[in-house]
């Protein structure tokens, strides 16, 4: 039998202890973690983001603060709105939505936040820390897609020590950081991406395979060995025609129908591992209202 990952459930978990969680800090230090959302320009999905991501910080009693500015806004301008929230004594997260303005350089902004307040762990020195960290320090900031997938594979129960994992696409958001966590679960990690060799077979031999490429169904059935682990975390909209009629479908980066014949477990998209990267950007404010705090 096939078990799907809810990821909806396992997100709406988090949060609830999350929630518990915020609440006797509150009554500990008599303040509660704050977030700074910062959106430039009006691309829609990341406005679909934004509103999820504000909403459910609200929800578990996170203090938001909105920052929407305008397409034209310069990076200097960024920049200093980036340095003031870093100065901004209740703010203990802030989060930068990507993609960025072209004219704007992503890196500068993102190296510009305080690695403390680095609510998406994506700071160099973050990255870094990753790396190099103690496996059960809990003081980290830590990228929140590859934290919420691994914390979806840790709630499957079974030992991932020594399993043969396969992230596929290399990207500094989801790529790398997964393959260092999976890493430190001690799993023989493989990165594959478009230039990799055979990459069905590379595939064929994973107990776990993570898919965060962007490209709909690039993930076969028979890629997919009986029994494996699949992570999708492909968000994909395409274009099927229902009875004549053109319709927009989301897709993951994994051919589910196929996958799941085979797999052990599967995340579904919709309802996999999205829920599961908002629910972590909340864990990680809530872990640098902690350490600024030393609760
Ligand atoms: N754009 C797509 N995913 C993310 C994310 O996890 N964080 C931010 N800041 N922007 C994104």
């Amino acid at each position: 039998m096939t078990t799907l990952i809810n990821g909806k459930e396992v997100a709406q978990n988090l949060r609830n202890e999350l929630k518990k969680e915020i609440d006797i800090l509150k009554t500990k230090t008599g303040k509660v973690p704050g977030l700074a959302v910062v959106q430039v320009g009006n691309v829609a999905a990341s406005s679909v983001y934004v509103k999820s991501k504000t909403k459910s910080a609200k929800e578990v009693g996170i203090e938001v603060f909105d920052h929407h500015l305008p397409d034209e806004i310069t990076q200097e301008d960024l920049l200093k709105l980036v340095n003031t929230l870093n100065n901004q004594y209740n703010v203990n997260g802030i989060l930068v939505q990507l993609p960025l303005p072209k004219h704007i350089n992503e890196q500068a902004v993102l190296d510009s936040i305080h690695p403390d307040k680095d609510a998406d762990g994506f700071h160099p020195l973050n990255v870094g820390k990753l790396s190099i960290a103690s496996d059960n320090d809990e003081s980290l900031l830590v990228p929140c897609t590859p934290y919420g997938c691994l914390i979806m594979l840790k709630g499957l129960g079974i030992d991932l020590s020594g399993k043969n994992a396969v992230v596929i696409g290399r990207s500094n958001i989801v790529g790398k950081p997964m393959a260092q966590l999976l890493l430190k679960e001690s799993c023989t990690v493989t990165i594959a991406h478009s230039k990799t060799k055979n990459i069905e077979d590379v595939c064929r031999n994973a107990d776990i395979v993570v898919a965060a490429v962007g490209r709909p169904k690039m993930v076969k059935g028979d890629w997919v060995k009986k029994g494996a682990i699949v992570i999708d975390v492909g968000i994909n909209r395409i274009t099927i025609e229902v009875e004549g009629v053109e319709k927009n479908k989301l897709v993951g980066d994994v051919d589910f129908d196929e996958a799941s014949k085979n797999a052990s477990a599967i995340t579904p998209v919709p309802g996999g591992v999205g829920p599961m990267t908002i629910a972590c950007l909340l864990r990680n404010t809530t872990i640098a209202f902690k350490n600024k705090t030393k609760q």
